[in-house]
């Protein structure tokens, strides 16, 4: 498929998706965004796809929505766009979601990269939300994810005052998985990506879905989830060959169904 503002590609199970606006340093206009969800949405679907991989082309991951298409809005242009609705989207997506980030991640750009399931970035990444030095605040889940992810007391540090987070202090608290050589990332997160490829692809779907659950749920509620996802998977192929394997003692070979 021909895309305007990203490209995409496949390594054997791995899916990659990169952000490719480099003159502006993949600032995300609405364009941008709509294209991401469409090739995630594909992927999603496609059966040889086990993990998808979200990088920046250039200098860096992203930084942040595009200015130039937001500046003369006014609150009902913002409303009637109903430009969120391809941000709820992602949340639907149902294999993971690796995040690579080098360089800068602001604002728009730092929401998607907290949309990722993991995130691994380079030395050199600058988390940050700007919003607030351009009169407005984050719209597309910032607040609410940084604040469940970091606690209130960093999260309202960092919001106020578009302080800018290094990759050390994002590792600190739990916002980035991994820290790697601005050299090594892409090859580091495409050999996770490999790793994770060759997990039962059901289990990682249904832990994922689990996982997102528990963020919003009483422990009642996600714990009653989590049991149907973990009886479902009885129904497997997977787990039949994988409980095989293990009694036989050789390696599980998973089909994915
Ligand atoms: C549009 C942008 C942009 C953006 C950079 N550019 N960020 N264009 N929207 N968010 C453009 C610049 O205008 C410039 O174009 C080119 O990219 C290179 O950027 P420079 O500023 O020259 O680079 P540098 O001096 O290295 O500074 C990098 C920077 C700075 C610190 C990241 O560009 C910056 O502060 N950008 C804005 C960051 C920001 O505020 N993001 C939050 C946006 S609001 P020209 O044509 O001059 O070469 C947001 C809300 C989300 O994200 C709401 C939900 C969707």
């Amino acid at each position: 498929k021909e895309f305007c503002f990203i490209e995409t590609r496949t390594e054997g199970p791995v899916a990659f998706i990169e952000l490719n606006r480099p003159e502006v340093l993949n600032a995300l206009n609405r364009g941008m965004v709509a294209e991401i969800l469409g090739a995630m949405e594909d992927f999603d679907r496609a059966e040889d796809v086990r993990a998808i991989v979200l990088s920046g082309k250039g200098r860096c991951f992203a930084a942040g929505a595009d200015i130039d298409e937001m500046a003369a809005a006014e609150s009902i242009d913002m409303e009637l766009l109903n430009q969120f609705t391809d941000w709820d989207r992602l949340a639907w997506i149902k294999k993971p979601i690796i995040g690579a980030v080098h360089g800068f991640a602001l604002g728009g750009a730092f929401e998607l990269a907290l949309c990722c399931d993991l995130l691994f970035s380079a030395e050199d990444a600058e988390f940050g939300f700007p919003e607030v030095l351009l009169g407005v605040m984050p719209g597309a889940g910032g607040t609410v994810r940084l604040t469940k992810l970091a606690g209130k007391t960093k999260a309202m540090e960092w919001l106020f005052t578009g302080k800018r987070i290094s990759a050390k202090e994002a590792r600190e608290f739990g916002i980035v998985n991994q820290v790697f050589a601005r050299e090594t990332l892409m090859e580091e997160t495409a050999r996770y990506a490999r790793e994770l490829a060759k997990m039962p692809p059901l289990s990682v779907r249904f832990i994922k879905e689990s996982v997102l659950k528990a963020i919003d749920a009483s422990i009642y509620e996600g714990m009653q989830f989590e049991r149907k996802n973990f009886s479902l998977l009885f129904s497997s192929e997977d787990q039949k060959e994988g409980m095989k394997a293990f009694i036989e003692k050789r390696k599980a070979q998973f089909k994915g169904r």
